[in-house]
């Protein structure tokens, strides 16, 4: 007999930019069906019903008091986070979130409060280190193929933003530029493979001042950086591990690697972790050539194809620990991952290394199989 899907009823809050990637995304997944879409400015949720046929639209107020909805996923700006996830889950409701998960610490922890005491569950993203490349480098760390861990680089880039996001101010706001835009991407795949970061040391600065917008049905045409565009910092991991890092929207241009992890052994080359899926390499001492690990879990979508902007994999992560499976892209993560990120302006402001008062444990691996032998690209 064919098994049947549990089905979870989503709403979705924020019908912006991303909507999309989620509306098509969670459609992947049999056991999700979003219900309702709601935004502060209601033809915004209505137009989002329309595109994406969603049955129910209306405010978040509307959206909390459907008892139909069981997940709110938030993708409203970062600096709505806080407020309105902490609303859902005093609701009653499980909350997915975009990252970051708030814009300081302080309003984090109350958002973590707020998950701990009730016995609604909270997700963050970034979820992509759910995917098979992080996966396969964490199982690669794991069973030992680079000896141990010493160090790693990771190297954020521009993303651009004013060339294709229509409203580019929250990544030049709180809770943007490319330390928390980008930098969770980079830690959450740092620490999944590494555990918890124990001290920072940074330096940040403000690269243009302004940024003229020239995204198609823009909303804004020039912007004012309110935050530090480019950051350098050195992260020492609880295990030794010292990971060097560049997060900057002011490099247009590079041939930096962005996720390299370095052991005793041999070299793990990660590709972009803003996607779930493309190729782990491996070159040990005495190798040749680099060489392509086997993927440990599925694919989530076809490697450079717009597949890997979808989301979804972080929300059927909630939907599973919901069941009393694992949750691995919980608030302890999310919360460390954005201490360490905002602890790159404590450093710069107060000119020293910074102790983290936060950790997390990694999260429990997916790998699926063993560890292929090693393919020759
Ligand atoms: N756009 C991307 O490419 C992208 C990629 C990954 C993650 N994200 C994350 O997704 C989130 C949203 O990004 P976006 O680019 O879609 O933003 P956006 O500015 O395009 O859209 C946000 C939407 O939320 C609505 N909104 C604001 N406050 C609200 C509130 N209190 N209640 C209900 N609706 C509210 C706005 O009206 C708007 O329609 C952010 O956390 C961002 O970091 C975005």
């Amino acid at each position: 007999m064919a098994q049947q899907h549990a089905r979870h009823r989503i709403g979705i809050l924020g019908a912006g930019n991303i909507l999309g990637r989620y509306a098509e995304g969670l459609r992947t997944f049999p056991e999700f069906e979003v219900v309702r879409v709601a935004d502060i400015d209601p033809t915004r949720a209505k137009q989002a019903a329309d595109e994406y046929d969603i049955a129910a639209w209306g405010d978040g107020a509307e959206l909390l008091a459907d008892d139909t909805v069981e997940i709110v996923v938030n993708i409203t700006p970062p600096q709505f986070h806080a407020k309105t996830v902490i609303a859902a889950l005093e609701s009653g409701k499980h909350v997915y979130v975009e990252k970051p998960l708030a814009t300081t610490v302080a309003e984090a922890r109350e958002v973590l409060d707020a998950a701990t005491r009730g016995t609604a569950l909270l997700g963050s993203a970034p979820d992509t280190f759910l995917g098979s490349a992080v996966q396969t480098a964490r199982h690669a760390v794991d069973t030992g193929l680079i000896g141990d861990a010493v160090g790693a680089t990771a190297f954020v880039r521009s993303s651009r933003a004013e060339t294709w996001h229509p409203d580019p101010r929250a990544f030049y706001g709180a809770g943007g530029g490319p330390v928390l835009d980008m930098g969770p991407y980079y830690l959450a795949a740092l620490v999944n493979c590494l555990g918890p970061v124990a001290q920072v040391a940074a330096a940040t600065r403000i690269g243009a001042p302004t940024r003229k917008v020239t995204s198609p049905g823009r909303v804004v045409d020039e912007i004012t950086v309110e935050v530090p565009t480019h950051a350098s910092a050195t992260l020492t991991f609880a295990s030794g591990a010292i990971a060097t890092t560049l997060m900057s929207f002011d490099v247009w241009d590079t041939e930096l690697p962005r996720i390299e992890i370095y052991g005793t052994e041999g070299t793990l080359a990660l590709p972009n972790p803003n996607f779930f899926d493309g190729d782990v390499r491996l070159k040990r001492h005495g190798d040749t050539d680099w060489q392509v690990l086997t993927p440990v879990t599925e694919l989530f979508g076809a490697v450079d194809t717009p597949e890997q902007h979808r989301r979804g994999l972080g929300v059927r992560d909630l939907a599973g620990a919901t069941e009393g499976g694992p949750h691995r892209a919980n608030p302890h993560f999310a919360f460390h991952i954005l201490d360490v990120l905002t602890s790159f302006e404590t450093s710069q402001q107060q000119n020293r290394f910074v102790a983290l008062e936060s950790s997390c444990a990694r999260p429990e691996p997916r790998a699926a199989t063993a560890l292929a032998a090693p393919v020759a690209p």
